[in-house]
Order: structure tokens, then C-alpha cells, then sequence
């Protein structure tokens, strides 16, 4: 008999930092004073003021990438687009949502050949819509070497990477932070996936990488500060769909180490998905169990145009959703603008395929009965799991979060983690995370843009979803985006 191999590192992590009832009322409180801020303080004086920022109203451009669009599409990433007064402080709220308002992610870009600003890397201080000069230099051939000389890389002036600062959010949400930091990051990319294209350009994710070798140029302390996500930002152009298909690399599976003590699991199970050289996915890639399903869902896109980028600007987290249904047409039309379709020119969502499922919990959507289904985005259709009001159970597993209660349906990703990791090693749980997050931020527009409300939640009983969606307790819940009628 064969003997079951021994749970790799991302599956002793999820089972170590899920919720339940216990945990939850064990929790011992927050400390104010020991919150990190949520801005890097930055003492070099050399900083470069972009353009593109609140104030712009300039019609969308084209032709070679130049610092206007650069300073729109970190605006529209990760940009201040409201700032609110408290006793003793000012809370910048960002032009991305973040679990808990927290902004563990820091934006900095790499550039090469534009005019007005100097070759080099640089951090995003969104608080002055500023570039602070880290390092003056062309870097190409590094990133390109870190990225195994990936062909959007090449064709790029810009590269965004996307990194964790962990102890912002991990302050409040200990270990589980991590899956938090990475959902925060690809909401982040996800902003700056849908605004490049109203402006003539393309943001191509780049999940893989050399993770010392980014680490090293931007001298980052592995203990506090991990890289998560890079992104070339190239010219649209006919060959733009084909710089997306570079190879998926694999990590190694530590399925030995003892685990650490609580509090220290982050740097750990980020550093068990670093790739150090190009080990090719050579083992199966997961295949989705579901045939097309018995529900077609109406599938009508949205346009895209100047209306993205007011929707990012004005966008912020429903925290009421009231009484009230959205019809199918509104479901169907929010999951075809988060899932584009295999073939269309628009799918940068995916940084990996065929990971993660969708299931979708409905409460509130008229033309279909309420329960749960499994979505399959390439069919865009249902099949249906359960029928019978949802809302208990998701109020419930939500931490009894009334935007569990109230939405009209949620979408939720797991992943089967022993799966994953057997054919993707560690980092799959690292791509997992982050396209759940890209995703979230997707069907957030969608919503938003068609006048419903949405918000994310990070905080949910584990098992408890299992169940409701009636899948195995190996699989993992990375995410659930909650979607209604606003009050
Ligand atoms: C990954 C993630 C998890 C979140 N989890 C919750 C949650 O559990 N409950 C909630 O009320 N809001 C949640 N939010 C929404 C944040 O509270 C919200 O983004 C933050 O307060 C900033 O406000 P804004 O999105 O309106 O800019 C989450 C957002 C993200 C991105």
C-alpha cells in the first residue's frame, strides 16, 4: 500500500492559521501602539513628482509608454484616492481595497527609456503621488535574468514589483496575515490590469521569478519584506496576447521541516515558495473535475473606456449592503468581466490555470434559485451543488459578518492544495492567493460599475465554507467576494 506522502509546507500553514469558533474568541486584542505605519518612511531628498495623478483629467493616450501614463496607472493602482481625518491621525485610503484598510503592499517600479525620468528603481509614495529614487542604473538585464528572460520583460519600459510588507498586516492578523498580504497584492495588480489598456498599454503578470535575485536588487529584508508579484508593462500592439506565454516554473516541496512557532510562519512559508532556478511544471497540471453546467449564464462584458479608471477613483468597499436582488443578467455580466474567456485578448487575469475553482453562493439573485453552484469560466456556466437558502451558513462562516448575511451571492476560490503543490510545488500557493486577490478586484469593478456594492472578506471560518460548498477539508478557501445591493 502506498503510503500517503507527508503534507508539504503550504498545506501545514493553511491548516495552522485557519479560524474556528475557539481560535477566534481566543483572540488576546489589539495593541495600538505597536501598529507599523502604513507608509515607509523614505530619507533619500532625490524624488521624482508624477503627473497622472488625483488632479488629471487628460484624455487617455497612446504611442510609447511616457511618465503621464506612468503616474496614471500607479494612480489608478495604488494611488491616495481619499484621505479621512481621525483623533491623532489621517487615513489614506487607497485606489485598491486592503484587509483591514492595513496596505501591506508596497509598489515600486523599475524603469528604462523614459523621457523625464532617469533609469532606475523606485518606490511608489502614493501620499505625494511620488517616485522616491532607490537606485539609478539600467537593471534590464538583472530583471531580466530574474525573470528567465521573459519576452514581455524585454519589450517593457516598466516593471512593477509587488511586495509584502508583512508586519502591517501581520499586527493585527498574526500568521494568517500572509494570505491577506497576497489577496491585498492582487487586488493592486488587478487596478493596474484593467487601467493600462484605457491608456494604450498592457500590464502582463509575472508570478514567477528569481525571488533572491529580486530580493538582492532591491536589498529587501527577507524577514519583514517579501517580493510577490512582478508585472511588465508593455505597449499594446498585436504581439502584446503573445508576451503573456511564458513557461510556469515550480518550486520545491518541503514536506520535512518542523513547524515554526506561532508568529513565525511567514517568512517560512514565503520562503518555501521562492524559486531559485527554472524547474519546469513537470508534473500534470490540476484539471477541473466540473463538465460545462446546466445553467448558462448570460454573458455580456463590459466596455471598457474612461469609465475604469472614474469607477477605480471613486470605488470603495460596500460595508451595508441592503434588502433587495440583483437579476441573473447582473451575475452573469460581473463574472463575464472578472473571467475573460480563453482566446480573448483580455486575460491577463490568469496567472495560472485551471487552480483555482469558483463556486458561487447565491442569496439574492432573481431568475435563480438560491444555493450553491460550481462556476466553470470557460462555458460561463453553473452547475448547481445545493439548493436552499445560504445565508445562515455564510453569515456564520463569515464570522458572522453581516455582509455574509445580506449579499445577494458571493463568490469564493478554493484550490485543492495537496494537488497544487504536487504539481506546482510551495509557490502555488503564493500564484493561488494572488489571482484570487486579481480576480476579487475584477468582479469589485464589475459590481461597482454596474451599480451594486461589493466588498472582499478575508475572515471566514475555514471549515465551516468547506462544508457549505461541499468540498473536501483538504481543499483550501483563498477568498470570498461578497456582492449585493448597497445602501
Ligand atoms: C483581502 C481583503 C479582505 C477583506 N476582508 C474584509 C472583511 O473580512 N470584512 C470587511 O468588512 N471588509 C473586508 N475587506 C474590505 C476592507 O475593509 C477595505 O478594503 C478597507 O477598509 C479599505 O476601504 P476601501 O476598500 O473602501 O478603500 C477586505 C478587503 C480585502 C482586500
Amino acid at each position: 500500500m502506498a503510503i500517503p506522502a507527508a503534507p508539504s509546507l503550504s498545506e501545514r500553514y493553511q491548516d495552522a492559521t485557519k479560524y474556528s469558533p475557539s481560535s477566534v474568541q481566543g483572540h488576546p486584542g489589539l495593541d495600538f501602539s505597536a501598529q507599523p505605519p502604513p507608509f515607509k518612511e523614505w530619507h533619500q531628498a532625490r524624488r521624482v513628482v508624477l503627473a497622472g495623478g488625483p488632479t488629471d483629467d487628460s484624455p487617455p493616450s497612446a504611442g510609447p509608454m511616457d511618465a503621464m501614463r506612468l503616474g496614471r496607472l500607479l494612480y489608478h493602482a495604488y494611488g491616495v484616492t481619499l484621505v479621512r481625518e481621525f483623533p491623532g491621525m489621517s487615513m489614506h485610503y487607497r485606489a485598491a481595497p486592503s484587509a483591514g484598510g492595513l496596505y501591506p503592499t508596497e509598489l515600486y517600479v523599475a524603469v528604462h527609456g523614459i523621457d523625464g525620468i532617469p533609469d532606475g528603481i523606485f518606490a511608489y509614495d502614493a501620499r505625494d503621488h511620488s517616485l522616491v529614487v532607490c537606485w539609478e542604473g539600467d537593471f534590464w538585464a538583472d530583471l531580466s535574468a530574474c525573470t528567465f528572460e521573459h519576452p514581455a520583460v524585454a519589450k517593457a519600459r516598466v516593471v512593477l514589483i509587488g511586495t509584502g510588507v508583512y508586519q502591517r498586516s501581520a499586527w493585527r492578523y498574526g500568521d494568517r496575515a500572509y494570505r491577506r498580504v497576497l489577496l491585498d497584492t492582487g487586488h493592486v495588480f488587478g487596478n493596474a490590469v484593467l487601467a493600462a489598456p484605457q491608456d494604450g498599454l498592457h500590464v502582463v503578470p509575472i508570478p514567477y521569478f528569481v525571488d533572491d535575485g529580486i530580493a538582492g536588487l532591491m536589498l529587501l529584508d527577507a524577514e519583514n519584506e517579501g517580493a510577490l508579484l512582478l508585472a511588465a508593462v508593455v505597449e499594446a500592439g498585436d504581439d502584446a496576447p503573445a508576451l503573456r506565454e511564458a513557461p510556469a516554473y515550480a518550486s520545491p516541496i518541503d514536506r520535512e521541516s518542523h513547524d515554526p512557532d506561532d508568529g513565525a510562519w511567514i517568512p517560512l512559508v514565503h520562503g518555501a515558495g521562492n524559486i531559485a532556478r527554472p524547474m519546469p511544471v513537470e508534473a500534470e497540471a490540476p484539471q477541473p473535475e466540473v463538465a460545462p453546467g446546466e445553467i448558462a449564464l448570460p454573458d455580456d462584458p463590459l466596455a471598457g473606456g474612461r469609465a475604469v479608471l472614474s469607477a477605480i477613483r471613486r470605488r470603495r468597499s460596500t460595508r451595508v449592503f441592503a434588502a433587495g436582488d440583483i437579476p441573473i443578467e447582473g451575475l452573469g455580466r460581473i463574472l463575464a468581466h472578472a473571467y475573460p474567456r480563453p482566446g480573448s485578448p483580455d486575460t491577463d487575469a490568469y496567472l495560472l490555470r485551471d487552480v483555482l475553482q469558483t463556486h458561487i453562493v447565491v442569496a439574492g439573485v432573481s431568475g435563480l434559485r438560491s444555493g450553491v453552484y460550481r462556476f466553470d469560466e470557460r462555458t460561463h456556466t453553473l452547475t448547481t451543488v445545493q439548493t436552499g437558502s445560504p445565508r445562515d451558513a455564510l453569515h456564520r462562516s463569515c464570522l458572522w459578518q453581516e455582509l455574509g448575511r445580506d449579499a445577494a451571492f458571493g463568490v469564493l476560490h478554493t484550490l485543492d492544495l495537496p494537488k497544487a503543490v504536487a504539481a506546482y510545488g510551495e509557490r502555488v500557493y503564493r500564484t493561488a492567493h494572488l489571482e484570487a486577490g486579481l480576480i476579487g478586484q475584477r468582479l469589485n469593478m464589475a459590481a461597482l460599475r454596474l451599480g451594486y456594492g461589493a466588498s472582499g472578506i478575508g475572515g471566514f471560518f475555514d471549515e465551516f465554507l468547506n462544508a457549505l460548498l461541499m468540498v473536501p477539508q483538504t481543499h483550501a478557501v483563498a477568498y470570498v467576494t461578497t456582492i449585493g445591493v448597497p445602501e
